[in-house]
């Protein structure tokens, strides 16, 4: 027996609290100007003390769990995609399914960084293709802003704080391009470039959290090449040409890589769902925070093809295409 995984609902979850470039301008030599013409990025939400991932990824389910007109207890999986864990172990996963009242399946955190939505997206659609799983809650959390060396302006202006979920159901059948639903996930990872961008800190090493350290040109660079090609991947996989696609949905680190993409696409930027300017990167929770966005106003609307992509510290990248 084939089965296909098909989007239920999608939800999100932003903290309260603003913090614009000219804030970060008043204590960091830095300006909103350099912040805007550099990344796109004008503003981001910052968690209050005390608020951890778990309590942005509870929201973020919660919203996606009504948007899709389930009960949670029909939930078999819970996939968790965060490297902003509220405690080193367990699972935040744990934490978010307990929460939920969902006792039985599994429940698991993915560490992909950046692309982390997309890895998670893939476990969760494999697992329903396998018949593991009949019912997914696939979410990327971040309080991000807690890796942050508030006086290192090259890394604190790029990132902030959400969550964004998505439910996922099994259907009968295989997929397949003109079928709703998840159509492929495509992976990649190059550990030889980990130290382009990474935390220099973990329980393993030196016992402390650390704090984001990044070589941002190097970054840029092989973030358009790696995106571009598994974009291709994607397509090509399922015989499509660029012109199929009705809205990039892209990872929001920064304006120019995703105008970058567009262009590659031949999309104009009314194809293009950008949250980059009020939300910053929130790494793992950035696609599904654009997704549900491009959502709850009316943008992308069923039967629609969107392609996903996300690329991070790794380096690991990806893509999805799925027919909402
Ligand atoms: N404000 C003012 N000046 C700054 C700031 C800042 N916040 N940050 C750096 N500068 C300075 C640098 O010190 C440098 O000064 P110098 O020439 O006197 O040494 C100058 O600006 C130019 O710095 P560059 O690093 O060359 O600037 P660049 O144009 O490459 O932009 C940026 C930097 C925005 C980080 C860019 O490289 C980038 O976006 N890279 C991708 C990184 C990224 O998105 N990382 C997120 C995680 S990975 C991912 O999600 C894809």
């Amino acid at each position: 027996m084939q089965f296909h995984s098909r989007v239920l609902g999608c939800g999100a979850y932003l903290p309260e609290r603003v913090v614009t470039n000219d804030e970060l301008a008043r204590k960091i030599d830095t300006s909103d100007a350099w912040i805007v013409e550099r990344t796109g990025i004008r503003e981001r939400r910052v968690a209050a003390p005390g608020e951890r991932t778990s309590d942005l990824a509870l929201a973020a389910a919660r919203a996606a769990i009504a948007e899709a007109g389930i009960e949670a207890k029909a939930i078999d999986l819970v996939v968790l995609a965060t490297t902003t864990p509220d405690d080193t172990f367990p699972a935040t996963a744990a934490r978010v399914q307990a929460a939920l009242g969902i006792d039985r399946g599994a429940a698991y955190d993915v560490q992909a960084v950046c692309a982390g939505f997309i890895y998670a997206l893939a476990a969760a659609d494999n697992a329903i293709r396998l018949g593991q799983a009949k019912c997914a809650l696939v979410i990327g959390a971040e309080t991000f802003t807690r890796l942050l060396d508030w006086g290192d302006r090259n890394t604190c202006v790029l990132f902030g704080d959400g969550a964004g979920a998505v439910v996922l159901k099994s259907f009968p059948g295989a997929p397949g391009p003109k079928k709703r639903g998840v159509l492929s996930t495509h992976l990649h990872t190059d550990g030889r470039l980990y130290d382009l961008l990474y935390v220099d800190g973990g329980p393993s090493s030196n016992q402390t959290t650390g704090h984001v350290r990044m070589h941002g040109k190097e970054v840029f660079r092989h973030a358009v090449s790696k995106l571009a090609d598994v974009v291709d991947e994607a397509l090509a996989a399922n015989k499509l040409k660029p012109g199929a696609v009705d809205w990039l949905v892209p990872h929001q680190a920064n304006a120019r890589i995703i105008d970058a993409m567009a262009r590659k696409l031949g999309l104009g930027a009314e194809r293009v769902i950008k949250t980059v300017a009020r939300h910053a990167n929130t790494s793992a929770a950035s696609v599904p925070l654009a997704l549900a966005e491009g959502v709850a106003d009316g943008r992308i609307r069923p039967g629609q093809l969107l392609l996903l992509e996300a690329i991070g510290g790794g380096l690991a990248w990806g893509a999805a295409l799925v027919r909402w």
